[in-house]
């Protein structure tokens, strides 16, 4: 065991043209990822830095992945005065790999460390962050990207991440402390107040006709991100890193937390104009960012074709498959009376003084047995249905799974989906990654307030 020290960490990182940085690994083929508490410059302008928890002092932290077909080998560092622990969000992972304390690996105790090795099975954008207090440690800051490059990338002139986060930040540009407060656990969750995109590499130009690749992940613990882009046109590649078999021009771009979603679009802004982001919800809008566009020598190009696909099994059939129901219930002005917490029937009341107001099949809190046991290579199907007045962003680990549409064709493939109220829709993925999974909505207050499960694999 050595000692934990800021400076003993490697913090490499180079620029590579028109690709984010990645961070580099040390000697004995490590990454090393350290979380402690440090201030960064989080809001423009007078105002203080906020003390906020981060990977190696940044937030976002620093951007990991490599080359498909790589291993990526991290060691996580923990700096801080509590227990921790790192989830791979989309990443296919061996389930030891995982970062689900009490589940698949023990917390990181302070001054404790865990290395996790990782292969890089799937390109695309991924993402990481901590699974344990996840409401408080994520909202403070503990997550980054993971960028897992294609074997022959696309070409494009800019290859950007979009870091999405939505912070709840007092007047002096600090983080509330008033997490988990019922209110937050049984309403929308905890939004936040100050909206911010962190794009990596910031380009310090962009020029007519130029093609971009963004990266967009939304991180917020429980904000839906409606996004609008001007200046530009072009296509939706991937969503949750998952390629899509035929790219859909881009349309209003709605991320739930967690979710993912690639774009390649071309700069149709003329010198003199810009290109924009904003965040857009009913009538009120706020610039996120925005880059000036410098005259091109760039000619318009073809349309953007597919990204090779990922070695991911496609459904074929839900023909004999199990159906697993998942009724989603609980919150306020739901209709949910009464829910099973630690094998105890109770009451709305009682489940409030408990901080457990969501339920998963009239169960609150994650249940001692699982929700179901598949047998390796069995086709699940998971037919969800939201019976609250919430939307929820419904996650599976270890496993992407493709709606089953009403035509009865299969959407593409995605790790986690927003579900509205009043929703039920069904979702099938072939049960290939053997251990314990965790099935939970990605609003990390709802995850906190009891809306989560698990199934075996084995
Ligand atoms: Cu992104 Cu269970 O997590
Ligand atoms: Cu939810």
């Amino acid at each position: 065991m050595f000692s934990i020290n800021r400076r003993d960490m490697i913090l490499g990182s180079f620029a590579l043209a028109g690709l984010p940085r990645m961070a580099l690994a040390d000697a004995d083929g490590f990454i090393d990822i350290g979380a402690f508490e440090t201030q960064v410059q989080l809001v423009e302008g007078n105002y203080p830095k906020t003390t906020v928890w981060g990977f190696n002092d940044s937030v976002p932290g620093p951007m990991l992945g490599g080359k498909q077909g790589e291993r990526m080998r991290v060691r996580l560092i923990n700096g801080l005065s509590e227990d921790t622990a790192v989830h791979w969000h989309g990443m296919r992972v061996q389930n030891a790999m995982d970062g689900v304390p009490g589940m698949t690996m023990d917390p990181v105790p302070p001054q404790g460390s865990f290395e996790y090795d990782i292969a890089l099975k799937d390109a695309g954008t991924y993402w990481y962050h901590s699974h344990n207090r996840s409401l408080e440690q994520v909202s403070k800051g503990l997550y980054g990207v993971v960028v897992v490059e294609e074997t022959a990338p696309p070409d494009v002139d800019h290859d950007l991440v979009v870091v999405l986060d939505d912070w709840r930040l007092s007047p002096e540009a600090q983080i509330t402390d008033d997490f988990g407060n019922m209110h937050d656990l049984s309403h929308g969750g905890r939004l936040g107040n100050y909206i911010h995109a962190v794009v990596e590499p910031m380009p310090a130009r962009l020029q007519a006709n130029q093609r971009l690749r963004l990266r967009f992940v939304n991180t917020a613990t429980d904000r839906i991100m409606p996004m609008v882009l001007r200046g530009v046109e072009g296509w939706v590649v991937a969503r949750d890193g998952m390629p899509l078999a035929v790219p859909e021009t881009i349309g209003p771009l709605t991320l739930g937390p967690a979710e993912r979603v690639d774009v390649i679009v071309d700069v149709t802004a003329g010198a003199g104009g810009e290109v924009l982001l904003a965040f857009r919800e009913g009538d009120q809008g706020y610039v996120l960012t925005q880059f000036p566009v410098l005259a091109g020598t760039r000619a318009p190009r073809d349309a953007v074709v597919a990204l090779p696909p990922n070695p991911i099994s496609q459904i074929a059939s839900i023909e004999g498959a199990r159906t697993v129901p998942v009724m989603m219930g609980g919150g306020a002005m739901g209709g949910l009376r009464s829910a099973t917490f630690e094998g105890e029937e109770m009451e709305m009341r009682a489940l409030v003084e408990r901080g457990q107001v969501w339920a998963l099949n009239g169960v609150a809190g994650l249940p001692a047995e699982p929700l179901f046991q598949a047998a390796r290579g069995e086709t699940i199907v998971l037919k969800m249905r939201n019976d609250t007045a919430f939307p929820h962003a419904m996650h599976v680990h270890g496993m992407h799974f493709q709606e089953v549409l009403p035509d009865g064709r299969f959407g593409p493939h995605k790790d986690t989906v927003l579900l509205m109220r009043g929703e039920e829709r069904a979702f099938a993925f072939i049960a290939d990654n053997p251990g314990k999974w965790l099935v939970h909505c990605h609003m990390l207050s709802h995850q906190t307030a009891g809306m989560k499960t698990w199934f075996t694999v084995s």
